[in-house]
């Protein structure tokens, strides 16, 4: 295993943590700052060095083929009003990737989302970004992705980003059981999808970002369907015999509900140069 160079994003669900906002859009398409999150993680996943991208839709997520594909309609304009700098920002946008969409035809759950990917897939190591999270590496690190690819490639097995997590979140996550082997590496020895404080292992939890292999795919083809009735992924993660938790140096914005959403994009606001001080002034008017 020593490339990772596909990537899968899924992002079919219903986004009901955001109603009313995402009644006739997707949860993807939300904006963070000034681009939706959704162009955050594709952008995580290139710089990674994915130039495969494959996005699990379905209906009503339109909009999210809209934002990568060309719009001839756009750069016409654009270019008759010699408006240049928005042109190659619209023709960037389109060429970030080679992004493909698969339809999840049912809400079956995340790890059936990713079993949509097997044909696209085969037989490489690939990686899966989840849509409501963004993370950011710190000052001269890889992306969070490219770090988890690196560990695959030295330890020759599948990762699952981690993190520490406040123990009033446990609930919400993904909790490994796992042996510290190096810095910011456990070797895991199992995972509980969003168990009580009191069954966590840990208070370590998946955060949103796995460089996996293919074998999950039959893992995922005989997991029953768990927590909610839905075939989760973590389910099957804990079927693999040799897997790895590594704590990335990065920092994860949360963009899971509107209350993270609103906090993430504080933060990242107050981050950059081009807001923080509009902000600044308006709080103090
Ligand atoms: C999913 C996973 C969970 C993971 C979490 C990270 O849950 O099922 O294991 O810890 O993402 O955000 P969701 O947030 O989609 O309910």
């Amino acid at each position: 295993m020593e490339k990772v160079t596909k990537a899968v994003i899924p992002a079919a669900g219903f986004g009901t943590r955001f109603f009313p906002i995402t009644k006739a859009m997707p949860k993807e398409m939300v904006p963070v700052v000034d681009k939706p999150v959704i162009q955050y993680v594709v952008e995580e996943a290139v710089a990674s060095g994915c130039d495969d991208i494959l996005i699990i839709t379905g209906r009503n997520k339109r909009a999210i083929e809209d934002h990568f594909d060309v719009s001839a309609e756009l750069n016409m304009h654009l270019q008759n009003s010699g408006n240049t700098e928005l042109l190659e920002a619209s023709e960037r946008l389109s060429d970030l990737a080679n992004i493909h969409y698969i339809r999840q035809k049912e809400q079956r759950g995340l790890g059936d989302a990713v079993l949509c990917a097997k044909q696209h897939v085969g037989d490489e190591p690939f990686a899966v970004l989840l849509g409501d999270t963004i993370c950011l590496p710190d000052t001269g690190e890889k992306p969070c992705t490219a770090q988890l690819a690196d560990m695959l490639v030295k330890y020759q097995q599948p990762v699952i980003g981690v993190e520490v997590v406040p123990e009033h979140k446990i609930k919400d996550y993904g909790i490994i059981d796992g042996k510290l082997i190096e810095d910011r590496v456990y070797q895991i020895m199992d995972i509980i999808e969003k168990p009580s404080p009191e069954e966590a292992p840990s208070n370590i939890g998946a955060m949103g970002r796995y460089v996996l292999t293919s074998e999950i795919f039959e893992i995922l083809e005989h997991t029953a369907p768990g927590r909610k009735g839905e075939i989760q992924l973590t389910d099957a993660l804990a079927k693999y015999t040799d897997y790895l938790g590594v704590i990335a140096k990065s920092t994860r914005y949360d963009i899971g509900d509107i209350d993270t959403w609103i906090v993430s994009n504080l933060k990242l606001l107050m981050m950059d140069e081009r807001y923080k001080n509009l902000v600044l002034q308006a709080l103090e008017k």
